[in-house]
């Protein structure tokens, strides 16, 4: 049995991480999507919110599972007895970080492969932060998510302005 990780934060899930996940699901028995718990990254999206819009963008894909980690990377894909990870390369300057990623964890876990894919080049230049800010601006993000992430970016910029909008009270109470 071929199980492989695919790791992210997913702060939220694009286009060009569904891209990713349908090319590597056919070269594995199993594949799991390791949803990062804890990241230094200022997520929008809780942890439960990251795997419910990944769970939805991978519910037809049936042997794709997803599973929040912490620690690691590499001590969870042993847990979980996964012998490969796969990492995009969207463009040159991702090769640096993660050549450097990569090594760590092949030093790490010398039994653990890191396999590499090529995403489609009209989502090499997407990126969850980008897609968080087009839609903080009113941009059209729909041909980067799914209408599910969609309506929960839309839904969590509301409730960020809502809570800018509400005046603070003072100790004092006015
Ligand atoms: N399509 C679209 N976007 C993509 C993408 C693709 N194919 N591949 C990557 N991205 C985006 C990500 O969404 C992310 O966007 P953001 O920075 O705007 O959030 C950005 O490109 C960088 O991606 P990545 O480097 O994969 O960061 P990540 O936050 O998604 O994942 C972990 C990083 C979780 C894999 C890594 O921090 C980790 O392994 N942590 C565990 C601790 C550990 O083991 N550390 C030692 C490892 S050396």
């Amino acid at each position: 049995m071929k199980t492989a990780v695919y790791p992210g934060t997913f702060d939220p899930i694009t286009r060009g991480h569904i891209d990713m996940v349908t090319r590597a699901a056919p070269l594995c028995d199993t594949l799991i999507v390791g949803v990062a718990r804890s990241t230094p990254k200022n997520v929008w999206f809780s942890i439960e919110e990251r795997i419910e819009l990944v769970e939805d963008a991978f519910r037809d894909l049936p042997n794709v599972r997803v599973q929040a980690f912490e620690g690691l990377l590499v001590d969870f894909a042993k847990k979980i007895g996964a012998g490969f990870l796969i990492r995009g390369v969207r463009a040159f300057s991702d090769f640096e970080y993660e050549m450097q990623m990569a090594l760590i964890n092949r030093k790490l876990a010398p039994e653990i492969e890191t396999l590499f894919l090529m995403p489609a080049e009209e989502y090499s230049y997407v990126s969850s932060s980008r897609v968080r800010e087009i839609a903080a601006l009113d941009g059209d993000i729909r041909r980067y998510v799914t209408p599910k992430t969609h309506e929960a970016l839309l839904a969590k910029i509301q409730a960020r302005q809502d809570t800018r909008d509400t005046p603070r009270r003072s100790a004092a109470g006015g």
